[in-house]
């Protein structure tokens, strides 16, 4: 298989879960780069359902080593206990989870701040997770953040958090919200970090012998790439980058050591959270969710659903220079007929074929849209192209050149065996 990059080509919970699901049978490690918990990845794993915010999804199955890299922020207080869940539910973690000591850590101010900065927006805040990302992000760009070689040493620790405790305490005060208490996040913190102790360390030395040794490792992405900080909607974006160099600067690894990217995204368009979404259709959204669908991992919020946008997805392609596609939830349009693809926009009375950078005109872009046949039939019990029926597949054969990478997988249903290699 070789090293791969997986990344969502959207707005996220293309269904990225699901597939490094598959995609981990064949690979020796799965690293996480970027983001924090505001990821949520679904994978069913023996008829349960695993929602995975930090842990790469590859701790699922057993003989994989997973790794956070560098580039991730990591709530510990979260993170252990997202590794409690899992142990109760059956899954080893031991000496197959390694830590990035350089990884910065979120800590209880940076969720006070996100809240609060979007309270202050009002209508035209982002819509955060509340996770406290992209405080936490901003301070390592300021470079006053906390890390986990910080929690590695008590007393230093607790020094630097007194100091960024009083900082943040008056900041809190001028925002008109609750102090925080130094001796109770220190002791947490520190508690938590004695649990993380044993899986902390050097992961960039960890990934490069395993890479001398011929280790095929696959890199998880969280997110999408239209949340990318440099390249999304901003300012409607996460606070890292969601896009395929994000795999190489996060954990450490060059870019020549990477053989392939695989692009995950929906048969439509999903978003949660604030900010353009050219193809929205609230009828369509209506569906999806009566029928359970299209319900945030991490908040619960009901996503905002539109139809397949190949604008995006092309420029994702461009961006993430996209090998392969996967294209995830087709079941989801098996009652819709006729569907619709956004081939291009319309702003200003001109024809753009990229999205524009501006929000604001995103948000005034007006999609042009082609119609193909529904196919009206389930899909979930296919298991091979050729037994899905002939307008899924000229459905997914459009979708695909339009975006400009081949299809390689297509999944049907949640489960892992839901999935056809094309
Ligand atoms: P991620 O963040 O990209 O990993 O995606 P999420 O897990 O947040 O959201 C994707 C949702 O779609 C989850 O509920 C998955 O279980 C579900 N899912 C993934 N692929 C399929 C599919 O092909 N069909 C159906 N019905 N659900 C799917
Ligand atoms: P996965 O990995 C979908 C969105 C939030 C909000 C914006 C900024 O499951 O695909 P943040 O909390 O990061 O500051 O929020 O980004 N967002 C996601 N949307 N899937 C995700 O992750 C997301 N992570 C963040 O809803 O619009
Ligand atoms: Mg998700």
């Amino acid at each position: 298989m070789a090293n791969t990059i997986l990344i969502g080509a959207q707005w996220g919970d293309e269904g990225k879960g699901k597939i490094i699901d598959v995609l981990t049978a064949r690979a020796d490690i799965v690293v996480r780069s970027q983001g924090g918990n505001n990821a949520g990845h679904t994978v069913i794993h023996r008829g349960t359902k695993f929602v995975l915010h930090l842990i790469p999804s590859g701790i699922l199955r057993r003989g994989k080593i997973c790794v956070i890299g560098n580039g991730v922020v990591i709530d510990p207080i979260a993170l252990v206990a997202e590794m409690d869940g899992l142990r109760r539910l059956g899954i080893k973690i031991d000496n197959n989870l390694l830590i990035s000591d350089c990884a910065h850590l979120v800590l209880p101010y940076h969720r006070l701040l996100d809240e609060q900065r979007e309270l202050r927006k009002g209508h035209v805040k982002i819509g955060t997770t509340k996770r406290g990302i992209g405080p936490a992000y901003g301070d390592k760009a300021a470079r006053t953040g906390l890390r986990i070689s910080d929690l590695m040493q008590p007393i230093l620790f607790s020094k630097k958090l007194q100091a960024k405790i009083r900082e943040n305490n008056s900041i809190l005060a001028a925002l008109g919200a609750e102090p925080i208490s130094f001796r109770e996040v220190n002791e947490s913190y520190l508690a938590a970090g004695e649990k993380l102790r044993p899986f902390a360390g050097n992961t960039v030395v960890y990934l490069h012998r395993a890479l001398e040794r011929g280790k095929e490792i696959l890199f998880e992405g969280a997110q999408g790439t239209f949340l990318d900080i440099d390249h999304g909607t901003y300012p409607y974006v996460t606070s890292s980058n969601t896009t395929a160099g994000g795999a190489c600067t996060g954990p450490g690894v060059p870019p020549h050591r990477m053989d392939r990217v695989v692009g995950v995204m929906k048969a439509y368009t999903t978003r949660v959270g604030e900010g353009p979404l050219p193809t929205e259709d609230r009828q369509f959204a209506e569906m999806l969710h009566n029928l359970g669908r299209e319900f945030g991992a991490t908040t619960g919020r009901a996503r905002r659903c539109g139809w397949f946008d190949a604008v995006a997805t092309r420029y994702a392609c461009m961006i993430n220079g996209i090998d392969e596609l996967a294209v995830t939830n087709l079941d989801g349009l098996d009652t819709v007929d006729p569907i619709r693809v956004c081939v291009a926009y319309r702003l200003s009375g001109k024809r753009l074929d990229v999205p524009p950078c501006d929000a604001a005109q995103l948000n005034n872009c007006e999609p042009i849209y082609a119609e193909l046949p529904g196919w009206r039939k389930s899909t979930h019990s296919a298991r091979k192209f050729s037994q899905l029926p002939a307008a899924a597949k000229d459905y997914l054969k459009y979708i695909c050149k339009l975006t400009g990478a081949p299809l390689s997988i297509v999944s049907v249903g949640p489960a892992r065996g839901q999935t056809i290699v094309v």
